[in-house]
């Protein structure tokens, strides 16, 4: 294992250097990824949210870059941008979560997501998220999002639970478990509801 990244259990000094998916991307390829999420953030290249997302995609791909000697540099400027937006903004967005294409970060502050998360396209997460372990003893457990979860600002998600497409997670909601696709839990711990909402906001 090599240096650490900060993460969500930066405490348990766990390390995701070595899993992160080495990817094969252009440069261009990242441009074009990185224009995408930035319509997907209104096109505000200041908001908090679009810059972790394209701090994260920068993450992901000097991965793939071959060349230790080459690649050195972009770590360097990698953790530099990542320590900024965490410190700066309070999102811990390490590049080992695999995030999906549009992935929205509306807000900033208190939001924290595991390195070993998945968050499918058009996800939207909030202010005050947390996507992180449940149990200390169990550091890699994490949650897994599908496409099109939109989780309300201070929800909670803990630990192995999977989150179908098309999910609606209230405000401040504790998840513990499983979600089934198109439907919608609130409370402490969260429960499916009936909803009358398609989506959050
Ligand atoms: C989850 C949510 C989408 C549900 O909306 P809805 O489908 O219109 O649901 P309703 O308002 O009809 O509420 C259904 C029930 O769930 C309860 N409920 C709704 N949201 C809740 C929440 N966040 N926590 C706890 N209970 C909640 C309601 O009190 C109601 O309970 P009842 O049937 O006992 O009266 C919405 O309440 C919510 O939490 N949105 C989050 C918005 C947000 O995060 N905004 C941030 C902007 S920056």
């Amino acid at each position: 294992m090599t240096s650490a990244i900060n993460v969500a259990n930066s405490s348990l000094d766990v390390d995701f250097e070595n899993r992160a998916e080495q990817p094969n991307t252009s440069f261009k390829a990242l441009i074009q990824q990185i224009k995408e999420d930035w319509i997907a953030h209104g096109r505000d290249w200041v908001k908090p949210g679009f810059r972790a997302v394209a701090v994260h995609r920068f993450g992901v791909w000097r991965m793939g870059v071959k060349s230790k000697v080459l690649r050195a540099p972009l770590s360097l400027l990698y953790r530099m941008m990542y320590h900024k937006v965490r410190n700066t903004y309070g999102i811990e967005l390490p590049y080992t979560v695999k995030l999906g294409r549009r992935v929205i970060v509306e807000h900033q502050g208190n939001i924290v997501v595991h390195g070993n998360c998945v968050l499918g396209d058009d996800t939207i997460i909030r202010q005050g998220v947390t996507l992180g372990l449940r149990h200390l003893d169990r550091p890699l457990d994490a949650p897994i999002l599908g496409n099109r979860v939109n989780v309300g600002a201070g929800a909670k998600l803990f630990g192995k639970i999977t989150i179908g497409d098309n999910v609606n997670v209230g405000a401040n909601a504790v998840v513990l478990i499983d979600v089934p696709p198109n439907s919608t839990v609130v409370g402490i711990p969260a429960r499916i509801i009936k909803s009358k909402a398609d989506s959050l906001v």
